[in-house]
């Protein structure tokens, strides 16, 4: 009895090992190493087959680099001859590449899709697919990518829907580039909960609806680049949580509503552009306070009132355009204050008075626009004599304001 029990517990205990075994066996067959995974999916995907099968030298093949276990850390294609992925771009078996950090195929004509198996790149810290020839719509999977640092899907011209929330997920992410898309939609939420973010480019898409209040919590935010869409609604006070913001463009939408005073406390400020928009209310004087900047464009608006005579302490300013608004008032002196100034553009408002001739101290300028305006006609001589030299008095529009013809050497252009 007993030798017969001890017996079938042996028997037991054999055939579970050779099950263990079986499974080991099926295990192995089925998920080979993950080296060998990758080795697999290198050859599989038919993108180096002009220059080699042989995947143990994959370290070695063109775009590639390894780390120091053997296993692909980067791809970068952008460069490399002779590798045409067009549509295989899906033919690479994305969960094959555990430790892949950094995958730039800019600059390669893929076509088709971004493959939703994209998601599975865990590691991933740098995606470039700018000007890839990419259309369909953005996968929500790559909101998965939570390691992602950088992404770059701008100028695709095609890719379309609208931008998935999950990328609200992607808390490591510094900079996100989707400009010059189809993309569609209101700008999501989640998009604001992106607390790293540093540079953000969304221009030439076709989303439209306000500024998700989200948007403004982004702390870190220095470079803002929304143009060309169909935003609307005002821009909020809550602006001013942008510290560090150096670069805002909002041209060519809809937005309406003032320039808010939050703005002149953003001293950090180097480049702003509202222009071609509905904003109206008048320039806030405490634009003055902005030390940095260099370009102040809020052309082709509805802004009223007078130009605030402050703008003469932006010490850095070389573009002012405040053309095609409803300014009215004359010309501020102080602004011939500002030595670096290389471009004034006021035509297409409702300036009256007389051109002040200290504009002739500005030794850079080079374009000085001020036609289609109730100014008196004369220009002073101060400034033809700039004329002679380089300065381009273009008129812009109908009413042509002109130097008096003073000799053969006089340069005038339209
Ligand atoms: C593939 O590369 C390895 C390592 O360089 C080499 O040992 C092997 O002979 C190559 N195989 C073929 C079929 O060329
Ligand atoms: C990819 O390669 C190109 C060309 O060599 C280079 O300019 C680019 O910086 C590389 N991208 C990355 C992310 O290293
Ligand atoms: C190999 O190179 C030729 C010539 O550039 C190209 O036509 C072909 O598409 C390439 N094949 C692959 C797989 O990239
Ligand atoms: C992709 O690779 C994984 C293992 O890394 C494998 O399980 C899967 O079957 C592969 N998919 C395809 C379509 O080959
Ligand atoms: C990846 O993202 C998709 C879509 O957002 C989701 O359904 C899926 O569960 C995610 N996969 C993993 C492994 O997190
Ligand atoms: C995106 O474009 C494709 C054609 O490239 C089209 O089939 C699809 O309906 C479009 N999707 C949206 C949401 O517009
Ligand atoms: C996308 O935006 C990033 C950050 O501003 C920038 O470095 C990159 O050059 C842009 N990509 C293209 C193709 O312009
Ligand atoms: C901004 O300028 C105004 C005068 O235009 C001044 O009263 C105000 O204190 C300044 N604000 C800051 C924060 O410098
Ligand atoms: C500017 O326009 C607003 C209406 O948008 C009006 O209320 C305001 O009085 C105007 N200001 C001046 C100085 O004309
Ligand atoms: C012109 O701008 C530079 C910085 O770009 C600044 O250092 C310089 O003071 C400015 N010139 C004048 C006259 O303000
Ligand atoms: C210029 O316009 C302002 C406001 O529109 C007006 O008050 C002023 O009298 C005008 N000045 C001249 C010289 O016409």
């Amino acid at each position: 009895m007993a030798s017969s029990s001890t017996f079938s517990i042996i028997l037991g205990i054999l055939q579970a090992t050779i099950c263990l075994i079986s499974i080991a066996r099926t295990v192995t067959i089925a998920h080979p190493s993950p080296l060998a995974s990758e080795a697999i999916a290198m050859v599989e995907s038919g993108w180096w087959s002009n220059y080699s099968n042989n995947a143990s030298e994959r370290c070695q093949w063109p775009g590639i680099s390894c780390n120091t276990a053997g296993s692909i850390a980067k791809i970068n294609i952008s460069d490399v001859p002779n590798i045409e992925v067009g549509d295989r771009f899906g033919k690479l078996n994305f969960t094959s590449f555990p430790n892949l950090v950094i995958l730039d195929l800019s600059d390669r004509p893929l076509g088709g899709k971004i493959p939703h198996q994209i998601g599975d790149l865990f590691a991933l810290k740098y995606l470039d697919l700018s000007y890839c020839g990419l259309s369909g719509e953005l996968p929500s999977s790559l909101g998965n990518l939570t390691q992602v640092e950088y992404i770059d899907i701008s100028y695709n011209d095609n890719i379309n829907g609208s931008i998935p929330p999950q990328l609200g997920n992607l808390v490591n992410l510094v900079s996100l580039n989707l400009s010059a898309n189809s993309l569609t939609g209101k700008i999501p939420l989640e998009l604001g909960f992106l607390s790293n973010l540093v540079y953000l480019d969304l221009h030439s898409n076709k989303v439209f609806g306000p500024i998700p209040f989200t948007l403004y919590h982004m702390t870190d935010l220095e470079y803002l680049y929304i143009d060309d869409n169909y935003l609307e609604g005002s821009i909020s006070k809550n602006i001013e949580n942008f510290k560090k913001i150096s670069f805002l463009s909002i041209t060519n939408n809809r937005f309406t509503g003032h320039i808010p005073l939050a703005l002149c406390r953003l001293p950090t400020l180097e480049k702003i552009y509202l222009d071609q928009n509905q904003i109206s209310g008048s320039v806030p004087p405490c634009i003055g306070n902005l030390s940095n900047l260099e370009i102040l464009e809020l052309d082709s608006n509805l802004l009223n009132g007078s130009i605030p005579s402050c703008l003469g302490k932006l010490s850095k300013l070389h573009t002012l355009r405040l053309d095609s608004n409803l300014l009215e008032g004359s010309i501020p002196e102080d602004i011939c204050d500002l030595a670096n100034l290389t471009s004034i553009s006021l035509y297409q408002n409702k300036l009256n008075g007389s051109i002040p001739s200290c504009l002739g101290k500005l030794s850079k300028l080079d374009t000085l626009s001020l036609g289609s305006n109730l100014l008196k006609s004369h220009i002073p001589q101060e400034i033809c004599d700039l004329a002679v030299g380089s300065l381009h008095l273009s008129d812009n529009r109908a009413e042509a304001l002109r130097c008096k013809p003073r000799g053969l050497e006089r340069k005038q252009e339209q």
